[in-house]
């Protein structure tokens, strides 16, 4: 079990001509152990960055990442990271793909191999081993990267976007299959989406981020639907509808306010 805290975060980039672009600015963003908290906003608000210093990939410029309390210093060994974009090395199969984070950590061929075809078969990938990323569908490569990241028992998920890239129907049944996996092993989930139906149907909380430059956290939703769920149903239900309708009227403010900063950068104004 683990409590992942960002404490006042803020972040900074500079650009080649040494100007400063603040993504984020002080975010105080609670995950409780063992819950599974989404952050949504608009596109180029800040949430892979958040990620980012989660997993200790980048030094936030203040604040701090505490993890059970404790300052995050370099890298957060106790993650797991989903990436955005595909994660998986093109020149190796499944398997190997899978096994990586064994190998990394010295474990015996013969272990690793039966620990990673156990993690294929969960993942609804039995037969194809041997396949590499480029034979595969996409949501085949991110059941992989799934496989990937849960078979070190990592005790935080990190989630960015996981299933973006996928139809609607692959993608509920991604969500159905992600929520499985994840109850009863009391990991703490923070997961990051454009798609507040998804945030919704998977989280016990959704975080609201305002719209870029600077984007400070403007809601917490605590969700109050039932579990198990099953969320090839769920979106019909009342109580969701309820819940979506009143974070996305939150939403569109941030998602409109982001579209017009943007539009005014292009054009100049
Ligand atoms: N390494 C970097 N250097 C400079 N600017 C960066 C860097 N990484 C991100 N940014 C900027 O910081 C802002 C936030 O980026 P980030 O990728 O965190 O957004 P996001 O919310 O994940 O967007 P999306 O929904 O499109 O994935 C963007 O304006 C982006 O251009
Ligand atoms: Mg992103």
């Amino acid at each position: 079990m683990a409590e992942v805290s960002l404490a006042g975060i803020t972040i900074s980039y500079w650009g080649p001509d040494g100007s400063e672009y603040t993504a984020v600015r002080d975010i105080d963003l609670h995950v409780p152990a063992g819950r599974f908290v989404s952050v949504v906003g608009p596109t180029g608000c800040g949430k892979s960055t958040l990620l980012n210093v989660a997993a200790g990939l980048i030094t936030p410029t203040s604040g701090e990442v505490r993890i059970d309390g404790v300052p995050l210093r370099g890298l957060n060994d106790r993650a797991g990271y989903l990436f955005q974009q595909d994660g998986l090395l093109p020149w190796k199969t499944v398997l190997d793909n899978v096994a990586l984070g064994l190998q990394l950590r010295g474990v015996p061929t013969a272990e690793r191999t039966e620990t990673a075809m156990e993690w294929i078969r969960r993942v609804g990938l039995a037969g194809f081993e041997r396949s590499y990323p480029h034979q595969l569908s996409g949501g085949m490569r991110r059941r992989t990267s799934v496989a990937q990241t849960w078979i070190v028992d990592p005790d935080i998920l990190l989630m960015d976007e996981p299933f973006g890239a996928l139809d609607v129907q692959t993608r509920q049944i991604m969500e159905n299959e992600l929520l499985a996996l994840w109850t009863g092993t009391s990991k703490t989930v923070l997961f990051v989406t454009h798609d507040l139906d998804e945030a919704i149907a998977l989280s016990d909380e959704v975080g609201l981020l305002s719209a870029g430059p600077a984007s400070r956290v403007v809601g917490h939703y605590p969700i109050d639907l039932p579990r198990p769920r099953d969320l090839l149903n769920i979106r019909t239900e009342p109580a969701f509808t309820e819940t979506y309708t009143r974070i996305w009227s939150d939403l569109r403010t941030e998602v409109m306010t982001s579209y017009e900063r943007s539009a005014a950068h292009a054009t100049g104004n």
